[in-house]
């Protein structure tokens, strides 16, 4: 199993696309509104994602995508947590995080999902474009995000936004099942319960009978 690590400087704002003719951001023509993510938005996110990230798709990213992601994201991070809402439906999330060393600054997209009614939309673009927004007034002078080497359609569009140095990133994994500790430990409970079965008190006999 690997993913795909990739990395982009961020964009200036110079280089956010926005409509010619007003200024304006294009999300305003598609009644696109990009917002932080309130208490209210954290049940609907987590759904969203657990549709998006399936298993028989993206093994990895599944098994990573859970209530904590989103609960723990908001509550360490929420001005990298936005949503995306089109008349009040969410179409789409992004999760983010900064990341500071002492050499360097880096933003971090954990997660970016969008709803596939509203795919194709540009929605992923805005959102990617907000969060990278505030990762560089904030200081991060990178960027960073990964995915399944598999997801055609976040690493084109992760490419096309200017993410490039794609590297493999490989995940090795084992069945605990089959370690020696598990083995033990259920021997362990079987005796125990085994025990627990033939210490059982006995009823005293009935003198009245
Ligand atoms: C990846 C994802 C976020 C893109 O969202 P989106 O709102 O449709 O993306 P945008 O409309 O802003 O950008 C479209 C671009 O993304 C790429 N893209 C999106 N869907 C694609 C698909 N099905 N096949 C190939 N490329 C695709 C293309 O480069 C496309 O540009 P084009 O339309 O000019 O070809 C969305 O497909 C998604 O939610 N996928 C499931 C969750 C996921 O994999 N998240 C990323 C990892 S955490």
């Amino acid at each position: 199993m690997s993913k795909v690590v990739c990395w982009a400087k961020p964009m200036t704002d110079a280089a956010f696309p926005t409509n010619p003719a007003s200024g304006e951001p294009p999300e305003s023509a598609i009644g696109l509104l990009i917002r932080d993510m309130e208490i209210d938005d954290l049940a609907p996110v987590y759904h969203l994602g657990d549709s998006l990230f399936t298993s028989d798709l993206y093994p990895y990213i599944y098994r990573t995508w859970d209530e904590w992601e989103v609960i723990g994201l908001y509550n360490t991070d929420p001005e990298y947590c936005l949503v995306a809402e089109i008349e009040g439906e969410l179409a789409g999330f992004i999760l983010g995080s900064i990341i500071s060393k002492a050499s360097l600054t880096y933003g971090y997209i954990l997660w970016l999902g969008v709803n596939p009614a509203f795919q194709r939309r540009g929605i992923a673009d805005s959102l990617v474009d907000k969060l990278i927004e505030r990762l560089i007034n904030d200081g991060a002078r990178f960027m960073m995000v990964d995915t399944d080497p598999e997801n055609t359609p976040a690493v084109n569009f992760f490419t096309r936004k200017g993410f490039g140095d794609l590297r493999r990133h490989v995940f090795l994994s084992m069945d605990l099942s089959q370690h020696p500790y598990y083995g033990r430990l259920i021997t362990y409970e079987q005796e125990k319960a085994a025990r627990s079965v033939w210490q059982r008190p006995r009823r005293r006999p009935n003198p009245k009978g």
